[in-house]
């Protein structure tokens, strides 16, 4: 059976204070969940940080960006080795603000999958339409196709530790989740297209929601078959919030 991993992406938010009292919170109230693992992604320069207020807790440490060398004239950049360095484990990649701001191509998010593998790091591949995209009815293509530059630059393998979380764009900080039906309809597909590389790989894959995820829809989206749990943006900023949903996680997977 999946594990599902809810995971909170801290975005561009927070500060020394912030990192402090959010993680001390999540340790107190997380301390007894168990059949869901979580991590959280705060900014890079708080990295280090949370990973001593994490301390020994069962809440792993997450990034939201790597670059793709590993030292060397990169201004700016951060590696695989410096995030292993300080005990990161998930890392994000191919989020849609990346992709949207900073430029970010399919080829460039393969080669970042492709050095997290080679560093023994969990790449969390995020992919997603866009609300023309959707009302086109090109969701199945979109995703299909994101996921496959990657296939075609390692193989089915490459997904044996690592994630993907669909985060539909129109559906990113806007409050407006895709429906239960309308994303486990998504995530089945993705699975069933891995299935065509390799079945048993896409059995084990853990493929994350994410997009407007609550306290009040994620119990609804937990329980489909194919949602293995969450990535949160701005739900996971606040310790209740994101509890809660940690554990609907729990419970929905146990039943
Ligand atoms: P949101 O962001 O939960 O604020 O919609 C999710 C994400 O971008 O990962």
């Amino acid at each position: 059976m999946r594990h599902p991993l809810v995971m909170g992406n801290w975005k561009l938010n927070g500060n020394k204070r912030m990192v402090n009292d959010l993680i001390s919170a999540l340790r107190n109230k997380l301390s007894n969940v168990v059949g869901c693992n979580i991590a959280i992604a705060p900014p890079v320069i708080y990295l280090d940080l949370a990973k001593y207020h994490l301390g020994n807790s069962r809440i792993a440490l997450g990034a939201q960006n790597v670059d793709i060398h590993i030292s060397g004239a990169y201004t700016g950049e951060v590696s695989t080795q410096m995030l292993k360095d300080i005990g990161a484990k998930y890392i994000i990649i191919g989020h849609s603000e990346r992709r949207a701001y900073h430029k970010e191509s399919n080829e460039l998010i393969a080669e970042k999958f492709a050095v997290l593998k080679e560093a023994e790091l969990i790449p969390v591949l995020c992919i997603g339409e866009s609300k023309a995209e959707n009302e086109a009815g090109k969701t199945e293509a979109v995703c299909a196709h994101q996921i496959d530059v990657v296939l075609n630059k390692l193989d089915a393998k490459a997904f044996e530790s690592a994630l993907i979380a669909y985060e539909p764009i129109w559906a990113i900080g806007t409050g407006k989740a895709a429906t239960p039906v309308q994303a486990q309809a998504v995530h089945k597909f993705i699975r069933s297209h891995i299935a065509k590389y390799d079945a048993a790989i896409a059995e084990r894959v853990i493929i994350q929601y994410g997009g407007s995820v609550n306290a009040d829809n994620a119990v609804e989206l937990f329980t489909q078959p194919d949602i293995d749990g969450a990535l949160v943006g701005g739900a996971s900023l606040n310790a209740d919030t994101f509890s809660v949903i940690v554990k609907a996680a729990a419970e929905a997977k146990q039943t």
